[in-house]
């Protein structure tokens, strides 16, 4: 088996993981650690509940240690169109890998792959997985935000996405283990040896046995996870506990240590960390709930070309009285996307005509809709798309122009204005999201001359996806204890405090 001989190649022995009962991971809230010169730290309380706020930075912002030199708007353009490409292909393999485990029977109760070298799966064993994301879906990041992490703390950077189900850090090459650590320096490392509150999870520990996935066992005394995919696997990752400074505002007043189940990896990613809010059970997002910290969170996305203004902000959001809210639809194979249900699409208050099973979610768990942070342009389905384009058409009378990577674009030589229709998505209980202009086209040239609608169509099967163009100057609510999500337009740069 081709399985087996890329295991054994590996050296690992793989153990047979035993039933256990569901229990939530025991994550405290430690100690409070007001910052040098706050004398009160009730900066921003939500119904009685702390606020935490983390600042988003653009990986294309100015400063930003994933920026690239591209030598034009439409060398970056063409870039992100294949990020966003790769990452939709990625959504479509974890959802397809899953269902064929579960349908070879090869996910327990808890989401374990049980395998022992050939020997077929414990029949007892042949339940739904509830097997979360470890290794971020392709093209995981475009806004990043500055942790501090451990003690004494490490600076770390980590691309925050929804579609993950880890808190993921780098771990240092170990020839570099000694070189000081300078807490204020952002590194894509993380140097566990370096510190105190760095506490490993045991091998078979109950919160080990929380984590999906293919267990190393062997001699291995820490609890150790394969990533990479059945035909080949890339290598193992290794949970943690370690602390987290979570800042109480976007003022710093004060901010508190949250002890967070991490994972290291010595294999590289390239976003340096991963700081997962999927539905999963190990993201960052899960791990704050079920620790009564926070089971909701709201973030805002102002445009990529504002440096700053973004955030992400835990216990936020909900008294905004403009929010609409659609439920999170439950996906038959996957825990871990953000799917709800896109029942329809409005261009000038006029319902397209898309046959409603070209939105919906299938059986076998294609289709269906993702709202993702980490796609920069939404996805839709081809007949869906080819829709939405005729609409435009009809409603623009100015010159098109061929760009590659996008199908609708207009020459603006000639003039200073582009105006479009609105466009309005309709999610399930007739949240409507509707988008102006700036969600809708984007400048595909220096001069500003070339405007391109922001959206693409998807391959057969892959989701629909709401990615971070369009919801930009949104106030996004993810209310994971009411299992939904909500959305009112906000100038997110000119409200920074949520
Ligand atoms: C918390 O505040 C500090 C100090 O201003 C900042 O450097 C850090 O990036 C903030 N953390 C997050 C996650 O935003």
């Amino acid at each position: 088996m081709a399985r087996a001989a890329s295991l054994f190649s590996l050296s690992l022995l793989l153990c047979l993981m035993p039933l256990v009962a569901g229990y939530s991971i025991s994550t405290l809230l430690e100690t409070t650690v007001p910052l040098a010169g706050d004398g009160h730290s009730n900066g921003g309380a939500s119904n009685g509940r702390e606020l935490y706020y983390f600042s988003l930075k653009h990986r294309d912002a100015p400063n930003s240690p994933f920026l690239q030199r591209y030598s034009s708007r439409h060398e970056l353009l063409q870039t992100v169109l294949q990020r966003d490409e790769e990452r939709a292909k990625s959504f479509l393999e974890h959802i397809v890998q899953r269902r064929a485990r579960q349908a070879t029977g090869m996910v327990t109760e808890k989401g374990f792959v049980a395998m022992d070298s050939g020997s077929p799966p414990d029949p007892r064993s042949q339940q739904t997985g509830d097997a979360g994301v470890l290794l971020p879906p392709a093209g995981a990041g475009e806004y990043y935000t500055e942790l501090y992490v451990g003690t004494p703390r490490q600076l770390q950077v980590a691309m925050v996405d929804l579609g993950s189900d880890v808190v993921w850090l780098g771990e240092a090459p170990s020839r570099l283990q000694k070189r000081r650590i300078d807490g204020d320096a952002v590194n894509s490392h993380f140097y566990p040896s370096s510190s105190s509150s760095f506490t490993p999870i045991p091998a078979r520990s109950e919160p080990c046995l929380t984590v999906d996935g293919i267990h190393v066992c062997g001699n291995a005394k820490s609890c150790r996870v394969l990533v990479g995919t059945e035909d080949h696997y890339t290598g193992a990752l290794e949970f943690a506990y370690e602390d987290i400074r979570l800042n109480r505002t976007h003022h710093h007043k004060g901010s508190v240590m949250a002890n967070i189940m991490i994972t290291i990896s010595k294999t590289p990613i390239p976003t340096g960390g991963v700081l997962g809010l999927g539905l999963g059970k190990t993201s960052f997002a899960t791990q704050m709930g079920s620790n009564h910290i926070a089971n909701k969170f709201a973030y805002c996305l102002s445009d990529t070309d504002e440096p700053s203004g973004s955030s992400l902000v835990f216990n936020a959001g909900e008294d905004d009285p403009h929010l609409e809210f659609t439920p999170l639809v439950t996906h038959p194979h996957i825990t871990t996307f953000h799917f709800v249900n896109l029942i329809a699409i409005t261009v000038n208050n006029i319902k397209l005509p898309i046959p409603s099973k070209v939105l919906q979610l299938h059986n076998q768990g294609e289709g269906g809709t993702i709202i993702d942070m980490s796609t920069r342009f939404s996805r839709f389905p081809k007949s869906a798309f080819d829709h939405i384009m005729k609409a435009f058409k009809s409603h623009i009378d100015l010159p098109t122009i061929l760009v590659p990577g996008f199908h609708l674009c207009y020459s603006m030589a000639n003039s200073d204005i582009l105006r479009v229709p609105s466009l309005t998505l309709v999610f399930q209980n007739n949240a409507r999201m509707r988008l102006p202009m700036e969600n809708l086209f984007v400048s595909a040239s220096e001069q500003g001359d070339v405007m391109c609608l922001a959206m693409v169509p998807t391959s057969p099967g892959t989701p629909t996806v709401i990615g971070s163009t369009q919801q930009q100057n949104f106030l996004m609510v993810v209310d994971r204890g009411r299992s939904r999500v909500g959305f009112a337009p906000r100038q997110c740069a000119s409200l920074p405090n949520l």
